[in-house]
């Protein structure tokens, strides 16, 4: 079986723009579309000009209206993401932050990330690399590894994609995320064996509680963790008694 002939890959998309139109937004869309081009996909496309202002004022998960969980069930049990915000003072914007503080700690891991921003200057095209790959590395995603960065010359007056450069960066960003897409290891069917999953860690817990709860970690996807962490201690203690001998 090819990877076109398997079952769609379920993306959720998420734009941190928060005005409408927007630029971030119209970078994502660009980027969907080339990868609905090389392989069938579903999308979940989440947009902060829509949800930006229902975020602000809840502190725990289940403050959030039901459209804002369901967008976070989402992105736990999505095949891979797109994500994209505005540059801000330099970094994501704070209510990006704040939506991915909600996201359920283990529930990222091994997960395909492709990373975009859009700024108004070209000086800060290394935000995806300082600012956006250490977040998802910390959720242990699988940040793919051509991100892109559009600046406002990238864009005409209607906010759609214009120039030839970002378009080419975007189908170079996708060519390099196939193969990681095609042998990421849920392949379409991540969707189900999540669910239960994370409905169990989300039920009336906020992100809070559930980092202070030991049953959300350690993450099921690294088993050997105990066992390599014991190795670790067991070479210390080793490495200690040889210095003293
Ligand atoms: C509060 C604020 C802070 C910004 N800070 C930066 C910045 O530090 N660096 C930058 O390149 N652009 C910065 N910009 C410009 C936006 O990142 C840029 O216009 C972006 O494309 C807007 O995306 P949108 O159309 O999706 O809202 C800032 C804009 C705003 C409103």
């Amino acid at each position: 079986m090819t990877f076109a002939q398997q079952k769609p890959l379920n993306i959720v998309a998420v734009s941190g723009g928060l005005n409408h139109p927007s630029k971030t937004e119209s970078l994502v869309q660009a980027i969907i579309d080339e990868l609905a081009q090389a392989t069938p996909i579903n999308v979940h496309f989440i947009k902060f000009s829509e949800i930006g202002s229902l975020l602000g004022g809840a502190i725990y998960r289940n403050q959030l209206p039901q459209r804002v969980q369901d967008d976070l069930a989402a992105v736990e049990a999505a095949d891979a993401l797109i994500v994209g915000t505005p540059v801000y003072r330099a970094s994501f914007t704070g209510l990006f932050k704040h939506f991915f503080d909600f996201v359920e700690q283990t529930a990222l891991v091994d997960v395909p990330v492709l990373l975009a921003a859009s700024g108004g200057s070209d000086r800060h095209a290394l935000v995806l690399e300082h600012q956006l790959r250490p977040l998802f590395s910390f959720f242990q995603a699988q940040t793919l590894p051509i991100g892109v960065y559009a600046t406002d010359r990238d864009f005409n007056k209607d906010y759609r994609v214009e120039s030839e450069q970002l378009q080419d960066r975007i189908t170079l960003a996708i060519a390099r995320a196939l193969p990681v897409l095609e042998w990421a290891p849920a392949k379409g069917q991540r969707a189900e064996a999540v669910k239960t999953k994370t409905q169990d860690a989300n039920q009336n817990l906020g992100i809070n509680k559930q980092i202070e709860q030991a049953e959300v970690l350690p993450s099921a996807a690294v088993p050997n963790l105990d066992a390599a962490e014991s190795r670790l201690h067991q070479n210390k203690t080793q490495s200690i008694k040889t210095q003293v001998a």
